[in-house]
């Protein structure tokens, strides 16, 4: 935990634009700066950044905040992780968690020796690359050979960890690291008393975790013997966890980003000579299947991945497992197969960029299709083979979360399979309520816990009807909240009343009162509840700042308030937000404060009117059953009368006609 006293500290000190500065191309546009956004591709700046209000506002992806949601949303960090790369930058110490206890401590400096040895490590790789005679002429041969440029070499940070049994060993050493850390990583081998070097005459492959920093090495063996493995790969440490990590995740997390699209490849060398082609959205699953730790990382960047496949038919089959689990966490998959003896590493060394881009986007095909391609050449003419394959298809379309995307798969495949989509869908209902079943099962076992029951029916979706609520508040909900959190702190005069000759009373003793205290004490005479519940968060949270400072924290809404929240406040700050509905020609008005109470009646009128047809809906609702049942309604539609007095009353100060 990070005290909240740093906290304020780090977003006092820290400059958005500094910050994001690093990331995007500023430009003065007013009071704000503009730039292109780091979210979206495009081609005129809608990425603007509030030097004055620390905040941006990303107008092409919609998204908003201060610098930590900056880093958050473009770094991927946590909250925390997010505060102590600004302290970091800012010299902002962050006290020393004395919650942590002296395990965790020494836990916490372990794992920083970790780190400085791998980072050791792999700077002396790289200085007997490039530097020693032995590197040039084998290693740096060999790199060349595979047609890897310095520039490529460097920028995955390749090395050598030379023939013999303790070169690494020794140099450590000297240089005052201590061997039990080199163990610890498994760079070197403990037996007895003697410590030697795991890679011998190997290339090393540094692997990377998000931020940067050398968590392992796969070192390749130059030799062709088939009696020793060509890859040897670190062992796990307590900072290398294999099934959380995804070669190339580092250098390629911003292009993901960007192209909103993941490729998946097997090997170092398919990631290295891929980004060399120019193509630099690519992770590695080194060889190994995916695991549902590794889909999550790759979905914080993009809910796309494209699997790129070499090899037979037989691998790509005991590949399909690996790929289910993918459309169970809901991502879109793309495959594309490689000609017979190429793989992408081989390919890419042969073809220029536009060219392997093409083939790529010429060859994905949808995961989905492509299984079902593969699987019927298997069952051609062969009706228990058919079957079979049936099943197999709908099995996998049975993991896809969203139901809508299953009616698509379901349509596409009955034509495919030639097979009628009604068929296919009671196998797929039969499916999805024997996984529901084990699952509620397993989740029994696991927690004790009941299971709550989720609708499981696959319906034949052939329209898609978007279903509008008439009986939502949410547009006259919003535009109260935006008006108070607008206007909240801004003094504004209650409207004057007059006297019989025309002329204002003044009361010199009458209180200023802030917007936000008349629409708070309007909301409350009412005495309804917001039906959202984030705006009702707001309306309490306001509501008791008013109370105990006189006045709304801007600074809680910015950056203590949870997401929801700071979401909701940093759409009201949208530049040209203010005021704007209340500019029209209809409507004179004078003053800027004169607006402002325009806008807070009219808003407070609207929600006022929704929420009274609302109630009146319900009494006819009632009163229609009431009357079917026999029973005395008359008190009901006195009711009505009432509420339909107060329609005419409502309808009256801006002429607004409710409907
Ligand atoms: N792998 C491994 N151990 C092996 C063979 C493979 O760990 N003995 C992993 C490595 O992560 C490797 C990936 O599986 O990158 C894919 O294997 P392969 O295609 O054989 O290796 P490449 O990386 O393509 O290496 P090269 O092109 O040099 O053969
Ligand atoms: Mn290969």
């Amino acid at each position: 935990m990070i005290p909240k006293h740093i906290i304020d500290q780090i977003f006092e000190t820290a400059r958005i634009e500094d910050v994001i500065g690093d990331f995007v191309n500023l430009k003065k546009s007013g009071s704000s700066l503009k730039g292109l956004s780091p979210f979206a591709d495009e081609k005129t700046p809608s990425f603007m950044v509030s030097p004055v209000k620390q905040i941006f506002k990303d107008f092409s992806s919609g998204k908003g905040g201060n610098v930590v949601t900056f880093l958050m949303e473009h770094e991927h960090y946590s909250y925390p992780e997010a505060l102590k790369v600004l302290a970091k930058r800012y010299n902002i110490e962050i006290p020393e968690d004395e919650e942590m206890s002296p395990e965790q401590k020494e836990a916490q400096s372990e794992r920083e020796s970790l780190y400085v040895i791998n980072n050791y490590a792999q700077t002396y790789f790289s200085e007997q690359l490039w530097d020693t005679d032995e590197g040039k002429s084998v290693a740096l041969g060999y790199f060349k050979e595979r047609g890897f440029t310095d520039k490529t070499i460097k920028k995955f940070n390749l090395g050598y960890n030379p023939e013999g049994w303790e070169n690494l060993v020794k140099a450590a050493k000297e240089n005052g690291y201590k061997t039990e850390y080199l163990v610890k990583v498994g760079l070197a081998k403990q037996k007895d008393e003697r410590v030697y070097d795991t890679y011998r005459g190997r290339v090393m492959f540094p692997i990377h975790n998000l931020s940067g920093r050398v968590i392992g090495f796969g070192g390749r063996t130059l030799r062709t013997d088939k009696n020793i493995p060509k890859y040897i790969n670190s062992p796990e440490s307590i900072i290398y966890n294999k099934s959380q990590t995804l070669y190339g995740i580092y250098q390629s997390k911003s292009e993901i980003i960007k192209q909103d699209n993941c490729l998946l490849v097997e090997g170092y060398t398919d990631v290295i000579s891929l980004h060399q082609n120019g193509i630099e959205n690519v992770v590695a699953s080194s060889g190994t299947s995916l695991t549902e730790d590794q889909i999550k990382l790759i979905k914080r960047y993009t809910n796309n991945v494209t699997v790129l496949y070499d090899g037979d038919a037989a691998g790509i089959k005991a590949s399909f497992r690996g790929i289910d689990m993918l459309l169970t966490q809901g991502l879109n998959i793309k495959v594309v197969s490689f000609p017979d003896g190429e793989d992408p590493d081989s390919f890419a060394q042969k073809h220029e960029t536009e060219e392997t881009k093409e083939f790529l986007a010429s060859q994905a095909k949808d995961f989905i299709v492509f299984k079902t391609d593969i699987l019927s050449k298997d069952a051609q003419n062969d009706p228990l083979q058919k079957a079979k394959l049936l099943r197999d298809v709908v099995n996998s379309i049975a993991l896809i979360p969203d139901h809508l995307t299953r009616a698509v798969y379901i349509k596409e495949c009955s034509k495919l399979l030639d097979v009628e989509e009604r068929t296919l869908v009671l196998e797929l209902n039969k499916i999805r309520r024997k996984n529901d079943q084990d699952k509620r099962q397993k989740d029994e076992r696991n927690q004790g816990e009941v299971y709550r029951d989720a609708p499981l029916e696959d319906l034949q979706i052939t329209k898609v009807s978007v279903h509008v609520n008439e009986n939502d508040l949410n547009a006259q909900e919003s535009e109260v909240i935006r008006v108070l959190l607008t206007y909240c702190n801004i003094g504004v005069e209650k409207e004057p009343e007059f006297d019989k000759l025309g002329n204002p009373i003044i009361d010199p003793d009458e209180e200023i009162l802030n917007a936000g205290t008349i629409i708070i004490a309007e909301l409350l005479e009412d005495g309804f509840a917001f039906e959202n519940t984030t705006f009702q968060n707001i309306f309490e949270t306001v509501k008791s700042q008013l109370e105990t400072e006189g006045q709304m924290d801007e600074n809680y809404f910015l950056v203590h308030a949870p997401e929801d929240v700071r979401n909701v406040y940093i759409d009201c700050l949208k530049p040209g937000n203010e005021l704007h509905k209340w500019d029209t020609k209809k409507i004179f008005v004078k003053t800027e404060k004169e607006k402002i109470r325009l806008a807070i009646e009219s808003a407070l009128l609207h929600l006022r009117s929704k929420r009274l047809m609302k109630l009146i809906g319900a009494l006819e609702q009632k009163i229609k059953s009431g009357h079917q049942n026999n029973e005395d309604i008359m008190p009901l539609m006195q009711e009505k009368k009432k509420l339909d007095e107060v329609k005419k009353m409502l309808s009256k100060p801006l002429g607004i006609v409710i409907r």
